[in-house]
């Protein structure tokens, strides 16, 4: 793949930290940041709100097909012109996306945009399956990771910022059902990438993550061969 600017790619379960981390590393660069997870929620949103069967894969490929998804600088996702933002991140919907992200043609929809966003480079992606299908030739990648308490933990204070109320128990479960999911997925399943730089973000804050991953950006070194 030819390109003008690099790509960073970052993948990693819910509460590995990739979401402020990849966004941060952006900032920092100057750099596009693109979440890729917005766009499957966007998707989501709009199967949901059209009452279409979630386990009719052919509807929703077709639904993928003629729905438009942008995602803007400030980080706002629109669905065919609608400000779709905050209920995106409505627990309700999380706990639905999966019917949406295991559909092979749908994911096709939607990596054909992300790598028509990022081809020309300067662009942070993370989700994923970035390291291993949508850029597994770019410049930099990482697999951000820590441990399930820990991921539980950040989850919670998330969910809790947004104004939802959560239990942590209720997290954990949602957190361990979506591991399976992502990990257990026939097409574009969560993996660490060959070649992919692992962080484990556990004991680090945010400031460290991002720090380390710029510090890779800049000096290419341990390696998952
Ligand atoms: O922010 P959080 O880690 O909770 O999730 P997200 O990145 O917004 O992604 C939501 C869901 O979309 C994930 O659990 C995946 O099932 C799916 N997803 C995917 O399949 N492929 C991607 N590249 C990104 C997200």
């Amino acid at each position: 793949m030819s390109q003008r600017e690099p790509i960073i790619a970052i993948d990693g379960p819910a509460g590995s930290g990739k979401s402020t981390a990849s966004r941060l590393v952006a900032e920092k660069l100057d750099y596009l940041y693109l979440d890729t997870g917005a766009m499957y929620r966007a998707l989501t949103w709009k199967a949901i709100r059209e009452n279409s069967d979630l386990t009719n894969e052919k509807n929703l490929v077709e639904l993928a097909k003629k729905t438009t998804i942008k995602l803007t600088k400030d980080r706002k996702v629109f669905v065919d012109g609608t400000d779709v933002t905050v209920p995106i991140r409505d627990p309700e919907l999380t706990k639905r996306v999966y019917y949406i992200a295991r559909v092979p043609g749908v994911r096709e929809c939607m990596v054909a945009l992300q790598r028509e966003i990022g081809k020309a480079g300067g662009v942070v992606v993370e989700g994923r399956d970035i390291t291993t299908v949508v850029f597994p030739d770019a410049k930099t990648k990482i697999y951000l990771d820590a441990s399930v308490a820990e991921r539980v933990g950040r989850r919670h204070k998330e969910l809790k910022d947004r104004g939802y109320s959560a239990e942590v128990d209720e997290v954990e479960k949602e957190l361990h059902s979506r591991d399976e999911e992502d990990r257990g997925r026939k097409i574009a399943p969560l993996r660490i990438a060959k070649n992919a730089v692992v962080i484990d973000t556990t004991h680090m804050d945010i400031d460290r993550v991002v720090e380390t991953i710029l510090d890779h950006v800049k000096h290419p070194k341990a390696r998952n061969e």
